[in-house]
């Protein structure tokens, strides 16, 4: 028995009792007529002590000689410490070794192993099985699994089927590249990572398995963020029978019940706001809306005067920073060059301070009065004391850019409090969104979303209109997860197959497996994913998904322990038929 105990969770109950722990070496001190040791492992630290008089002399002796990191194993008696630490869970007692063996010598770790560490972050993916000692790592994989706990408990208890869908697939779009994998047997063909497993839970669904989850990886070939990983996890959830109404309660109440059980928030009925809504209001269709700052359109009080940078623009949009109107002009001036960066790409941004006698300010002085400021902060919200801010030019563009600038406000002003939980519903997703680069419509969901019936007679005339029977799942300003009503009927996909710009032989290439599918009794479905790994991070108060992942990827895509991707050998290439064109 290589233990008895854990580090974690003696206490004062099991003073004079003999026990076998084994560990880690935390650190160790020594004061030569005694030496003490924290012996760590995934539970927590408990301290050993090796005294002169009361410890046997090689015991005593060996303990000088262990290293940081070293793995060992002691018997002891639990005694009570001396100087007590109660900010410890063993801080009653220590073990009085009597036996010590060392299972294994370590080398010096490359960074400490401490709460905040001197490692850097490329540093620590080189040593991960390292970094998952420390605290905050551990505790993000164990707060992970709890997480994905509520989740299997949940489905399970509610009807849902877990059930595991292929790895080696077929490509299915959902708007990234595919990463391939080449098939020796058949030598020139790809079998392509699922990027979800969606259209195998759609055959599910006309398998008859009427509730399916699964937790799931998938894989996306993308640029990555702070909230995108190469490979990450789905809970993925189909149902049929089922309408849109019912897939919402069912995963509103997901949400909630995690919430409750995991962070002990009760969280009233989700908002549902439209996508149209969503982007008039926060220029976002994910909009963090733990704070204010509504955007406030200006065309009809800003426009028509003699500022010809507001009268040429399609919008002119502002918000009001609260509390703001204190900021310096060197503030101001390096706020307006921030929303110049070419991430964010304003030309140039127009600023109205609220003074507290109610009177205003503006870099716009000369062309708007003190009755035209007032209309703005009426439209902003703004009070007095606070900041607006207006952007103008290109609707789309300027919506996105003043949706950048409220977030970094919030940030600065503190207003996204991690331990605050907003979620919301964001409904109606248009069908199509135009893709300037191929200058054709693409699905805004995926090619298996069914039209909102009332808006298909638009699809000839006006696609961007169509409105989607689609719907996201936004919490604190990320969208943790999304889904729709299913297609599932073989005209309409082929009709929207055709929308797409598919022709009917490439349609019938890609997803004629699916088409002639529905044509054997496809029940009426739909369904959603969550990304795990973003539901996660957010749950547990950070954006960040890297840090809830056991072994994450670099923001190259590169696994720096294991060094992948890698080159394979010639022989390999030449088993699978492939030739290297690499410049
Ligand atoms: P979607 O593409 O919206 O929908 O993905 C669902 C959720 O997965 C998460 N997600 C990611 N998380 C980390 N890294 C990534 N690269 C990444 N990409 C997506 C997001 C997102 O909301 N098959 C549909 C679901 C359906 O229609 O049922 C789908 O995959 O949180």
């Amino acid at each position: 028995m290589y233990r008895s105990h854990n580090c974690g969770e003696l206490n004062a109950s099991h003073i004079n009792t003999e026990v076998t722990l084994a560990g880690w070496v935390q650190k160790s001190r020594d004061k030569g007529f005694m030496s003490w040791v924290d012996l760590r492992d995934r539970y927590g630290i408990t301290q050993l002590i090796f005294d002169s008089e009361r410890t046997d002399k090689t015991v005593f002796e060996k303990a000088r000689t262990l290293g940081r990191e070293f793995v060992i194993q002691v018997k002891g008696k639990v005694i009570e410490r001396e100087s007590k630490n109660p900010n410890m869970a063993t801080g009653d007692i220590e073990i009085l070794v009597s036996e010590l063996n060392i299972l294994n010598e370590a080398l010096l770790p490359p960074f400490t192993i401490e709460d905040e560490t001197d490692g850097g972050e490329e540093l620590r993916m080189k040593y991960r099985y390292i970094d998952i000692r420390r605290n905050p790592v551990k505790n993000s994989l164990l707060f992970r699994h709890k997480v994905s706990m509520g989740v299997r408990n949940y489905l399970s208890e509610k009807g849902f089927c877990e059930i595991e869908t292929p790895y080696l697939i077929k490509s299915t779009p959902e708007g990234a590249r595919d990463f391939v994998v080449p098939s020796r047997m058949n030598p020139g063909q790809f079998y392509a990572l699922p990027q979800s497993p969606q259209t195998f839970k759609q055959l599910l669904m006309v398998g008859g398995m009427d509730k399916y989850f699964q937790i799931v990886k998938c894989f996306r070939d993308e640029d990555l963020r702070a909230d995108r990983q190469p490979e990450f996890t789905q809970i993925d959830c189909e149902m049929a029978f089922v309408e849109q109404e019912d897939i919402l309660n069912v995963f509103e109440g997901l949400t909630r019940h995690l919430l409750k059980e995991i962070k002990g928030i009760d969280v009233a009925e989700f908002p549902r706001m439209t996508y149209d809504h969503a982007m008039k209001t926060y220029g976002n269709d994910k909009p963090d809306i733990r704070f204010g700052m509504e955007f406030g359109e200006l065309n009809s009080v800003a426009q028509n005067k003699d500022f010809s940078v507001f009268n040429s623009a399609e919008l002119v949009v502002g918000i009001a920073a609260p509390n703001c109107g204190e900021m310096t002009r060197k503030e101001i001036d390096a706020l307006i060059e921030w929303v110049k960066r070419p991430q964010i790409g304003a030309s140039g941004m127009v600023y109205v301070k609220c003074n507290t006698d109610g009177t205003f300010k503006s870099s716009v002085d000369k062309f708007y009065d003190q009755d035209d400021l007032q209309k703005w902060a009426e439209a902003t919200g703004a009070k007095a004391g606070d900041m607006i801010f207006i952007l103008s030019g290109n609707a789309n563009k300027t919506r996105t850019q003043l949706s950048a600038l409220r977030m970094e406000l919030a940030t600065r002003l503190g207003l996204r409090n991690p331990e605050v939980f907003a979620p919301l519903w964001v409904v109606d997703f248009p069908l199509l969104e135009f893709d300037e680069e191929s200058g054709r419509y693409h699905a805004m969901h995926h090619p298996f979303t069914s039209p909102k019936p009332e808006d298909m007679h638009l699809l000839e005339t006006d696609p961007g209109k169509v409105r989607a029977n689609a719907y996201d799942m936004v919490l604190n300003g990320n969208e943790i997860g999304g889904g729709s009503i299913r297609i599932h009927d073989k005209e309409t996909q082929a009709l929207m197959f055709k929308y797409l710009g598919f022709t009917e032989e490439e349609a019938r290439y890609q997803f004629g497996f699916l088409m002639d599918a529905f044509q054997f009794g496809a029940p009426p479905h739909g369904g959603l994913a969550f990304g795990l790994d973003r539901l996660v991070a957010i749950l547990g108060g950070q954006e960040t998904i890297r840090d809830f992942i056991a072994f994450p990827k670099n923001n190259s895509g590169r696994d720096v322990m294991i060094d992948a991707p890698s080159n394979i050998n010639p022989a390999q290439l030449d088993e699978l038929q492939i030739k290297l064109n690499v410049k």
